[in-house]
């Protein structure tokens, strides 16, 4: 029954909203699901997350960046990814290597050939059945946002964000099977439903679910 999906988009776009309805409405159906995030879903990884949003040196190198979302990632993938998919679980994920490409290759500006390798490293090559892409102009995500609280990356400016969203719209464009693009600007509820449909009609192609 296994299956592993993610969520990407820009900050505000109501990923972890949407990732806590699927994994509620997964559970109530009968299956096995793990709900976990990057950076961070392990020890380890909570403390480099910390680090990556927190920390008040605006210089950490976009290299350094790129090595330490990694090194979460690997610990993530190794310790938890694989087994509950080895175990027969869904793993529902909020972000996953594509943001990488986006943030720090297309945002950052590293080669996206050194990221797409030092991803394949942490990530052994582990690549997700579907992922879900909440869209909408990334004005009204900045909008949500509120200064005061925005963390180290949130805090970049406009031109920064349009290249993460523009750089999304450029994947999923790429890879149309793996990805849904979703509008994030309907109704929370409609937002799951379409999420739910998808990801129903993933699991019937695959297998004969349980309890519905
Ligand atoms: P979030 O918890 O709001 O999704 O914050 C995670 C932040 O980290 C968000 O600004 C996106 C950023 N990020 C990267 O820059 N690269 C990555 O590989 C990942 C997983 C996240």
């Amino acid at each position: 029954m296994s299956l592993f999906i993610t969520f990407e988009g820009c900050e505000g776009f109501g990923k972890s909203t949407q990732a806590g309805l699927l994994h509620e409405r997964l559970k109530a159906a009968g299956y096995e699901v793990v709900r976990t995030q990057e950076p961070g879903g392990t020890p380890l990884g909570t403390e480099i997350s910390r680090i990556l949003k927190w920390s008040d040196q605006d210089a950490i190198c976009p290299l350094a960046e790129l090595m330490l979302f990694n090194a979460s990632r690997a610990e993530l993938v190794s310790r938890i990814v694989k087994p509950a998919l080895a175990a027969g679980k869904i793993i529902v994920c909020d972000r996953y290597v594509d943001s990488t490409i986006v943030y720090q290759g297309l945002g950052r500006g590293l080669s996206l050939s050194t990221v797409r390798a030092i991803n394949s490293i942490a990530s052994q090559g582990l690549m997700p059945d579907l992922t879900l892409l909440l869209d909408m102009p990334v004005e009204k995500g900045q909008a949500r946002k509120h200064m005061q609280t925005a963390d180290r990356i949130e805090r970049e400016g406009l031109g920064f964000h349009r290249k993460v969203h523009d750089g999304y719209l450029a994947l999923a464009g790429e890879e149309p099977s793996r990805w849904l693009v979703v509008d994030a600007s309907q109704t929370k509820d409609r937002i799951a439903d379409i999420i739910w449909e998808k990801v129903k009609s993933l699991l019937d192609a695959r297998y004969s679910a349980p309890n519905r």
